[in-house]
């Protein structure tokens, strides 16, 4: 018999992270203002991060590519020199720009898992990326050719190509793949940003995404990897360098760019959490809703030991809240 306890769940605590981050950017939609926007999710994260019993280290924060205010890595986050050591990986806002001019998909995430667990992609702000829902795992490879791995995901999940939906950064880097689905016949959602709604979609219920392609953030691979642990899904990535210069200096910092990234290598501990809040509305999760004396916001909250998955409503009320905290909602 186990005799174990249940130990702490800190999804449930990550939610009020994403929440704050959410409540507190989702004020910018449509404004116009994606450094105002950042900067008021990141104190927000910040400020309920700090809160939690927990000792750790920012692992993946915001990348170079956006100069944004930081959740730099390396700061040092928790309530609690002596809890437990943890890594962390932060977006406060997966979809800076669709918030700034008030278009759909727009998350605030972040994830959780014992120190030293997470992969450090260093400054190599890209990665390559396949990601796929459960009935579909362990069949992926991304070194083989798109047509391989089409074909290797219409058998597990028992349809045709052409019954397939690939879901896709909507890039010039991406034309020549995009060019090779739509011969061999497969559908395709061409997205203007955040690819981590769009990998968690395959393994969210009836999304009808089957596959995330193609390159996006280093960042979003890795908190993609902590979600889909507990979700039963898979991601592989490769590190994509820009440029010689870039390949060079990844080199000289003992980087393989040719490595198959797996779930594993990205976080190597099942003893992972991960939560997301919507921050306008998307397919995946709904966006905030204001009202005059408060608002509503959907989660979600996974933890990997278990693999429960929990969505979370949550009513949030002003005339409490502004009485508690530093955060202006
Ligand atoms: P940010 O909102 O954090 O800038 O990320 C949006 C995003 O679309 C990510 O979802 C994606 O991984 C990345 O940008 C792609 O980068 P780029 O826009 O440079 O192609």
């Amino acid at each position: 018999m186990i005799d174990q306890e249940p130990t702490r769940n800190l999804a449930l605590e990550l939610a009020r992270v994403t929440e704050a981050a959410a409540l507190a950017a989702g004020r910018y939609m449509g404004r116009g203002a994606k450094e105002l926007a950042d900067k008021a999710a990141v104190d927000a994260m910040r400020l309920v991060l700090n809160t939690i019993d927990m000792n750790a280290v920012v692992v993946i924060g915001e990348g170079e590519k956006d100069q944004a205010p930081m959740l730099y890595n390396g700061e040092r986050l928790g309530a609690n020199k002596a809890g437990p050591e943890l890594d962390i990986a932060v977006d406060p806002i997966d979809g800076t720009s669709p918030l700034a001019f008030g278009r759909s998909n727009s998350i605030a995430t972040v994830a959780i898992a014992p120190r030293g667990t997470m992969y450090d992609p260093g400054p190599f702000v890209y990665m390559n990326k396949i990601a796929v829902g459960p009935e579909a795992k362990g069949k992926i490879n991304i070194e083989k050719p798109i047509a391989d791995n089409l074909k290797a995901i219409a058998k597990a999940k028992e349809k045709s190509i052409e019954d397939l939906t690939c879901i896709i950064l909507d890039r010039p880097r991406h034309d020549q793949m995009v060019a090779e689905i739509r011969r061999l016949g497969a559908r395709i959602r061409l997205i203007p940003d955040g690819d981590v709604a769009a990998a968690l979609m395959t393994s969210w219920g009836d999304s009808g995404v089957d596959v995330l392609l193609g390159i996006g953030g280093t960042p979003e691979g890795v908190l993609v990897a902590c979600a889909l642990r507990a979700m039963g899904g898979e991601i592989q990535g490769k590190l994509y360098a820009r440029n010689d210069d870039e390949l060079n200096r990844g080199r000289e910092m003992g980087y393989d760019f040719e490595k198959i990234l797996t779930m594993d290598d990205m976080v190597s501990s099942e003893d992972v959490f991960f939560a997301a809040t919507g921050i306008t509305n998307g397919e995946f999760l709904r966006g905030v809703r204001y009202f005059g004396d408060g608002a509503e916001t959907d989660s979600l909250v996974v933890r990997g030991l278990t693999g429960t998955v929990r969505q979370i409503r949550a009513t949030h009320r002003w005339d409490k809240l502004k009485r508690l905290s530093a955060i202006d909602y």
